[in-house]
């Protein structure tokens, strides 16, 4: 029996004039992580939130923390995220070229290392590296926004991945961030998804606490 998949919910939906509330929200929620993305404006065209804010937010989040680090040199400043203790800090694949190195940083500081490839990055760059990575998180919109448009590929790329996870017998945890709802969240658990983030398809639900329900209810096997 596989474990059961995770939900992390994107915070960069919420209403951030009601942050604590959609925070409590997703606390009371069966949701697993707070997803958190950061961008700088360089390595993704747009500028969300960083260190100060995100400290802010530990103190209302009573689950873990996934740090999604969508910025130009993340190694510098692998330390100062990892103050809020997350579960998870993700760096991107095309924003380091000492990948190995910067991987080994994040666990110095007891975080998870995880690695983002963007859409058009294939999984097979990561064949050397598997072993070191806790989780790949599969980049299913191209970074720097919410609300967009799942790319379809990425299903086949999950399945390539869960296949390279299997043939080395590893336990590296894939996450699969943008354009996922309750219209495509059971392809991508059969696929080999083990966490799915979602933003727009949670904070712009009728009721998002259901949502969260509703996605944490499919099951690869029965679904
Ligand atoms: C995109 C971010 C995603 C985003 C997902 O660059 O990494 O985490 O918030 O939002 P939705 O679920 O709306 O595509
Ligand atoms: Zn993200």
């Amino acid at each position: 029996m596989p474990a059961p998949h995770l939900i992390a919910p994107s915070l960069l939906a919420a209403d951030f004039t009601r942050l604590k509330e959609d925070m409590e929200m997703v606390n009371r929620s069966e949701a697993d992580w707070f997803h958190l993305d950061v961008m700088d404006g360089r390595f993704v065209p747009n500028i969300t939130f960083g260190m100060f804010i995100i400290e802010a937010m530990a103190k209302i989040a009573q689950k873990p923390l996934d740090i999604h680090l969508m910025i130009v040199e993340p190694e510098r400043y692998i330390e100062q995220f990892a103050k809020v203790q997350p579960e998870v800090i993700t760096v991107h694949y095309e924003a380091c070229p000492h990948l190995h190195r910067t991987l080994q940083q994040i666990k110095a500081t007891g975080a998870k290392a995880g690695v983002a490839l963007n859409p058009h990055t294939p999984v097979h760059v990561l064949e050397d590296i598997l072993e070191d990575i806790d989780l790949v998180c599969l980049m299913s919109v191209n970074p720097g926004f919410g609300g967009q448009k799942f790319i379809y590929q990425s299903l086949s790329k999950t399945r390539k991945l869960r296949d390279m996870i299997e043939e080395r017998n590893l336990s590296t945890r894939i996450e699969i961030d943008g354009g996922v709802g309750l219209q495509n969240a059971e392809s991508l658990l059969q696929a080999g998804a083990d966490v799915l983030v979602a933003g727009s398809s949670v904070f712009g639900a009728s009721d998002p606490e259901a949502a969260i329900r509703a996605l944490k209810a499919f099951s690869p096997m029965f679904g």
